[in-house]
């Protein structure tokens, strides 16, 4: 695991350049995204590659980490509102390059099923987007959540629930209780993973990330195991690191 230490800016600019070469050496790659504050900044980044420096992401296809069960189609918090809000919308990716777990299918299971078929169809992800939960999680894999999981439905934890309020107007009983997630074992088949996180307050998460015990309570433990994962933290989320 590699672990670089820096400003957000800086951080930005470097998971934008691991997107950058990628996508230059392959014009067809697939990206794996996230939602969250974590990669905001890098999706600026590669908004602005995109406008000034002719960067194209017009054959690439993109999958999405998580969604929530239940928010109208038209919520502005739905995670494939979010992903189209920043960065879909903001660079050339086809219509329907970008797939998300349904969390308004009527059968989720079956969701969750044709979720993981999608991914495997277009030959996996080359490069995944991760944030960390204060609570370690990755995609919305709670403590707890099998090392070997797949995409599924899960119970958010109210720690998950009070931190996401932010998001709507500081209410927790807006908050979703359910979401549909990728599990650890679909995130870990992506070729390489780079996880942003700045803040103290993921400082423990990034402590257990990097020098705690693999285990299911700390979840993205499970990246030790990844033959290619990048870690990006700022000084304040790296506070805790011998
Ligand atoms: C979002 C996701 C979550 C977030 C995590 C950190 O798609 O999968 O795991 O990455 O909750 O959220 P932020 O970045 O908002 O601190």
């Amino acid at each position: 695991m590699e672990v670089v230490i820096a400003p957000a800016e800086q951080l930005a600019v470097l998971a934008a350049d691991a997107i950058e070469s990628l996508v230059r050496s392959n014009p067809a790659t697939v990206l794996g995204l996230a939602t969250g504050s974590s990669p905001l900044k890098v999706y600026d980044e590669l908004a602005r590659r995109h406008e000034q420096e002719r960067l194209s992401f017009a054959r690439v296809r993109a999958f999405m980490l998580d969604e929530y069960v239940g928010l109208a189609a038209d919520h502005p918090e739905r995670y494939r509102n979010v992903i189209d809000t920043e960065i879909a919308s903001r660079v050339d990716l086809g219509p329907g390059a970008v797939q998300g777990p349904d969390g308004l299918a009527d059968d989720l299971p079956a969701a969750c099923a044709a979720y993981e078929a999608a991914i495997a169809d277009a030959g996996g992800v080359d490069l995944q987007i991760l944030g960390i939960g204060t609570d370690g999680h990755i995609a919305f894999n709670e403590p707890g959540s099998s090392l070997a999981s797949r995409t599924r439905i899960k119970t958010l934890t109210r720690q998950t629930r009070l931190d996401n309020a932010r998001f709507f107007d500081d209410d927790v009983d807006r908050v979703p209780t359910h979401c549909l997630t990728q599990g650890l074992g679909t995130i870990m088949d992506a070729r390489h993973l780079v996880l942003l996180a700045t803040g103290p307050h993921k400082a423990e998460a990034v402590h257990q990330l990097v020098e705690g015990p693999i285990s299911a309570m700390w979840p993205a433990t499970v990246m030790q195991m990844h033959p290619h994962a990048t870690v990006l933290v700022d000084d304040a989320a790296a506070s805790r690191l011998q």
